[in-house]
């Protein structure tokens, strides 16, 4: 097994071949920089036949001078050759189908003439100085006598490479690893595997095809490409550096940068449980694996996420501990005392009971919410509250609020449910001090319609007592009734330590 891996990267080839994607040329350049960047050994760039728009795309990056060897693709067919040597190809990769399937219904050859194609196409590459990489399409349904001979004769006809293509993924680790075991017997030029993932296996296929003996690997950034796409290169990379001992010349770090760039200029959203780039491949949740992580990162982490150039996140939700929670709320700077954070901690797990995903933003609402508020007895409860509204109604409030112990009730109408719920408040807590909003901002933290929402308010007193407070929940009156008890009780704290 040799030791260092060649990875061939086929995001701008393979990759825009997934349904829905095409790149414009300065697509094509940006992402071929950033697989330059991250270090791959070989860019397969385009296929300069296709159109006009590719062999611009082709001939740039080719201009650009990129460490990687820049790759064109091209059927055995000496025009496919011609443009890609317009291009200034300096490595071509040429394929021709060999599985009966594919010879009799989408090529109409017979095997010699496909023999007699390869030879010539593979002769024609290398009369022309050029890198040449000779794949028989559908090698793993291919017949094994046809595929060895087709395979020997591109070598002796001077093939720098054999790449066997897993074209419609179809094999299982162990066969891919058995047949790349058996045709090493046969050939002595470098041998590659391109596998797709029909059946969810083209890298588990890929990392197998190495242990037979491959030492190039085909793979896009994202496992793009056609149908179920291809090998992810970041799992591909990952797999052989941390589980097969290999070495790549991948800068793991960026890894997560060049995920981010292609799934940005393609459109294709990542699933959050998608190894080593989604979202929550460094996400933990559960009280046990947060506390787990805080302590101790390896506990229950392959690898640090620093690695591949991303960070850990511990989400809140109603698995989670105050372990987690107050690591998580200590990295955005807020120190909650013990009390506070069990407040805290109670209304997450509140929010996960009722089906609500948590994000960092609603934790951090809810944190600051619960730290704004007075740690002391407070003056003013609100112990029940209800509002109706409607098209023909006129919105009303009623609040049953406790100061000092005694209980009120007042209802009152306003423009809307927020203000009528807090024109009611006023009208109870004004025997206090007349207190009046001053300010007031709605902030929906999250998406959907059952949001939480964070409202932020300014109260001042007829003695010119300013203060701010803070509300959070999934209801915007209930978030606005919250913080308007937290400014009142604010202000009174306040005037009374005056007093
Ligand atoms: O999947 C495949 O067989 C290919 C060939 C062009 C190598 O992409
Ligand atoms: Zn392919």
């Amino acid at each position: 097994m040799a030791d260092y891996i060649r990875i061939f990267d086929t995001t701008l080839r393979d990759g825009e071949q997934t349904p829905g994607v095409s790149f414009t040329p300065e697509q094509k350049l940006e992402i071929a920089y950033q697989l330059d960047r991250l270090g791959v050994d070989t860019i397969e760039a385009g296929f300069p036949a296709a159109s006009r728009g590719e062999q611009q795309a082709f001939k740039e990056i080719v201009k650009a001078g990129l460490k990687a060897e820049i790759c064109a693709l091209t059927r055995t067919l000496k025009d496919d050759i011609d443009a890609a040597l317009k291009c200034d190809a300096p490595y071509i990769h040429t394929f021709i189908s060999t599985s009966e399937v594919q010879m009799k219904h989408a090529l109409g050859m017979t095997t010699n003439q496909v023999l007699e194609a390869t030879v010539r196409a593979v002769e024609y590459i290398k009369d022309h100085g050029v890198i040449c990489e000779f794949s028989p399409m559908d090698a793993t349904r291919t017949k094994f006598p046809f595929l060895r001979e087709v395979c020997m004769a591109a070598e002796e006809a001077g093939a720098d490479r054999i790449n066997i293509p897993d074209t419609v993924g179809i094999m299982s680790p162990q066969g891919m690893e058995d047949l790349i075991r058996r045709l090493k017997q046969f050939v002595n030029v470098p041998l590659s595997v391109h596998c797709h993932n029909d059946f969810g296996l083209a890298v588990a296929n890929s990392l197998a095809g190495v242990a037979g003996g491959a030492s190039q690997v085909h793979v896009t950034v994202n496992g793009i490409g056609e149908r179920a796409g291809n090998a992810a290169l970041e799992e591909v990379v990952m797999g052989l550096h941390l589980i097969y001992g290999k070495k790549t010349g991948i800068n793991t770090r960026l890894l997560y940068a060049t995920s981010r760039l292609v799934s940005q200029l393609t459109g294709i959203i990542l699933q959050p449980n998608k190894a080593i780039v989604g979202e929550n491949a460094f996400a933990h949740e559960s009280g046990i694996h947060t506390r787990g992580v805080t302590v101790e990162p390896l506990t229950f982490e392959p690898f640090s996420p620093e690695v591949v150039g991303r960070r850990r996140r511990l989400q809140a939700g109603k698995l989670s501990g105050k372990h987690g929670i107050r690591a998580e709320l200590e990295e955005a700077g807020l120190y909650p005392t013990e009390s506070q954070l069990k407040r805290i901690v109670q209304r997450v797990k509140e929010l996960g009971d009722k089906g609500k995903t948590v994000t960092d933003a609603d934790l951090l609402a809810i944190a600051r919410t619960v730290m704004g508020e007075v740690e002391e007895e407070k003056i003013v409860k609100l112990t029940d509250f209800a509002v109706t509204t409607g098209i023909r109604v006129i919105p009303t409030a009623s609040v049953k609020i406790v100061i000092d112990g005694k209980e009120y009730i007042a209802a009152e109408t306003g423009v809307g449910p927020v203000d009528a719920a807090i024109k009611a408040i006023q009208k109870i807590t004004n025997r206090l001090a007349n207190v009046r909003l001053t300010e007031y901002r709605l902030e929906a933290l999250t998406g959907g319609s059952d949001a939480v929402a964070e409202v932020i308010i300014k109260v001042e007193d007829d003695e010119g007592n300013v203060v701010s407070a803070r509300g959070a929940r999934e209801d915007i009156v209930m978030a606005s009734v919250e913080a308007m008890i937290n400014g009142i009780n604010k202000l009174l704290l306040k005037k009374r330590k005056k007093s």
